[in-house]
């Protein structure tokens, strides 16, 4: 029996924060172990096509898919144990998406809720056509979930892991898949099935109601992981707190000092009544002191590590060029064969 694919991408779209560390890229690095350990194929890509469903600058574009690769590598993603490799470098992703986008009713894509809340669209409230003739709905971002499906498909990978706010879009990737195998009377994807890994939401420094992101448009709301220990202790010690003395974790009453409880542990690795045992009697200062040093003292090596990689010439454009030669091995065979069932 074959062993399973495991596939799964990132934008290369902004700085990446604590949330997309703790939420996102420290699993990456577990299920690496974890899949090693297995032999199990895991594919992460840099999905640019992705990022220019929105508008973009392709100066910028550029930069910041290197500092994504570096930032993954950086933070113990290792190319020795996964294939890091940034999507366009693949012909295969556009060109299995044509075909699947050739099988995709439209109206699969108008329920999905990414394209609305990218363009800020309430529910129902206009139609496709308002939505395009008012706030400038492009197809491709319209289209991103088939692309989606694609970069699964295209691998014939089976495991996935995803956030809950991508299982509506594993969804319609299972349903292209069976659409698909339907149409050319054969089995031929294997439908992928979700990794759903228990993650915490990091929340915004400033507001314990809005996940911390990129998308915010103050820098204070979050920790960039390129942030230098002075600017650390400024946003820590300006995050909004309660007038509660002692720390105590509470998420629906303390929602900010929990936030600020949760960052702690997860970067010390420790749990939660370790930290809430250790700082009981701790007043809101010493605590940020607390947790300003365990911020500092996690990101330190990985800032450094970045600096490293981004001094060593080439390394990183290498890097990723060998993980679009071992995808792309694995990908044209499965496209031909996807192309020579549609008649292609
Ligand atoms: P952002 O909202 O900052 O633009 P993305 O949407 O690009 O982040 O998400 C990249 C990855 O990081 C996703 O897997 C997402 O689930 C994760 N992620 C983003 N923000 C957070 C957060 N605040 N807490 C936990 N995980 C997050
Ligand atoms: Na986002």
């Amino acid at each position: 029996k074959e062993k399973p694919i495991i596939f799964s991408g990132i934008q290369p779209t902004g700085q990446p924060h604590l949330g997309n560390y703790l939420g996102a890229i420290s699993n990456w690095v577990n299920l690496q172990e974890q899949a090693h350990l297995n032999q199990e194929t895991l594919l992460f890509s840099i999905v640019d096509l992705h990022a220019i469903t929105m508008p973009q600058d392709p100066k910028k574009l550029r930069e910041e898919r290197r500092n994504m690769a570096i930032t993954l590598l950086a933070c113990g993603i290792d190319p020795k144990k996964v294939i890091l490799f940034e999507q366009s470098k693949v012909p295969g992703h556009s060109e299995l998406a044509w075909i699947l986008n050739c099988l995709t009713p439209v109206g699969w894509l108008a329920r999905m809720t990414q394209w609305k809340s990218k363009l800020g669209v309430t529910k129902g409230a206009q139609s496709l056509e308002d939505v395009s003739a008012t706030q400038g709905l492009q197809l491709g971002l319209f289209a991103y979930p088939v692309l989606m499906a694609a970069d699964i498909l295209l691998y014939r990978a089976t495991k996935i892991p995803v956030g809950e706010d991508q299982i509506q879009h594993l969804e319609l990737a299972r349903d292209i898949g069976t659409t698909f195998n339907k149409t050319v009377k054969e089995r031929y994807f294997p439908l992928p099935r979700p990794i759903i890994t228990e993650t915490k939401r990091v929340m915004s420094l400033r507001d314990p109601t809005t996940k911390m992101s990129k998308s915010d448009p103050s820098d204070q709301t979050r920790i960039n992981l390129i942030d230098s220990p002075s600017l650390i202790a400024s946003k820590i010690k300006r995050a909004v707190t309660d007038t509660t003395l002692g720390i105590s974790y509470n998420r629906t009453e303390r929602p900010a000092v929990a936030n600020l409880v949760d960052i702690y542990a997860a970067m010390k690795q420790v749990s939660i009544e370790e930290v809430v045992e250790e700082h009981r009697d701790s007043s809101m200062a010493v605590f940020k002191e607390a947790l300003t040093s365990v911020i500092v003292e996690k990101l330190g090596p990985i800032q450094e590590e970045m600096r490293r990689l981004d001094g060593e010439k080439g390394y990183v454009e290498r890097v990723l060029e060998e993980g679009a030669e071992r995808a792309g091995e694995i990908a044209r065979p499965n496209l031909l064969q996807a192309q020579k069932l549609m008649g292609l």
